[in-house]
């Protein structure tokens, strides 16, 4: 018997978010260029949207931390293990005692990484959904690549690391995203040649869901996906059709006012119930 359960997803109200530094091209010429109403709006439509596929939990923003509402990179939940993140920039580093407050207060066993070692979470570690511990890991712009051995080893999982190579998708959540049944989403020029070649080996021709450039700068490799439903900023006619050919059901929801900041829906997002697959 196939056991159904709701997923649970963490998202942080935007409440205090705004664009008040650059650490990403993204931010470039956009501080202070967000309402909290559009803002707001916009996460509100995102809510309402996942909230018709799992279970949304909330976690209270804090005042000063404008990057907080991407809860995709507090850390990455394996099971019921939180591995919290050590953010590259002290612009975001506050968040952290927060993020881990959250994570100890909800019963999650915290296992740390080496000390020093770069790690923004689920921003730069995504589950295979097809392959059961099976973790890619992005780095070049934001985590250390020397998180992925210390990764293996604390979690028993194989890694495989990608590096990424274009500053615009700094984050592997912008330009990768795994989906149910092992189809794969991605932007190929985002990744080096050893990457590329890495991701080739691992997911067959027919799952490769390689999206053109202006899907990708869409932030359409961003994307929720919770069983056969994908939720996402925009995506092409083309795209669409692609989706819907490996029977997925694509929603959009305009996140125009996040992609200010370098994110969209997945970066939103915080998947709790991540399986262990054991
Ligand atoms: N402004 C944030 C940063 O640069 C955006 C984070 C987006 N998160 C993500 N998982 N891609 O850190």
């Amino acid at each position: 018997m196939i056991e159904r359960t709701v997923p649970r997803i963490l998202m942080c109200a935007p409440t205090f978010f705004e664009v008040s530094y650059v650490i990403n091209p993204w931010m470039t010429g956009h501080v202070h260029d967000t309402t909290l109403e559009r803002s707001q709006r916009q996460w509100d439509a995102l809510r309402d949207t996942i909230s018709r596929h799992a279970d949304v939990v909330q976690q209270p923003p804090a005042e000063g931390w404008p990057d907080m509402t991407f809860t995709a990179n507090a850390g990455l939940v394996f099971g019921n293990t939180f591995v919290p993140s050590h953010f590259r920039y002290a612009e975001r580093q506050g968040e952290e005692p927060y993020d881990r407050a959250w994570f100890e207060r909800h019963g999650f066993d915290i296992v740390e990484l080496p000390g020093g070692v770069f790690f923004e979470g689920a921003g730069d570690a995504l589950f295979d959904r097809g392959v059961a511990r099976r973790l890619w890991m992005g780095h070049g712009h934001r985590s250390d690549v020397a998180a992925a051995p210390a990764l293996a080893r604390l979690l028993d999982v194989e890694v495989l690391s990608l590096k990424l190579a274009d500053p615009r998708f700094y984050h592997l959540d912008t330009c990768f995203c795994p989906l149910a049944d092992g189809y794969t989403l991605y932007f190929p020029a985002a990744f080096d040649a050893a990457a590329l070649a890495l991701i080739e080996q691992h997911v067959p021709p027919g799952q490769r869901i390689a999206v053109h450039e202006h899907d990708a700068l869409d932030f359409a490799c961003n994307a929720v996906n919770l069983g056969r439903v994908v939720i996402l900023n925009r995506a092409s006619a083309d795209l669409r059709s692609r989706l819907e050919g490996a029977g997925f059901m694509v929603i959009e929801v305009a996140l125009d006012e996040f992609m200010k900041s370098g994110g969209a829906a997945k970066c939103l997002t915080l998947k709790l119930d991540e399986a262990t697959g054991a």
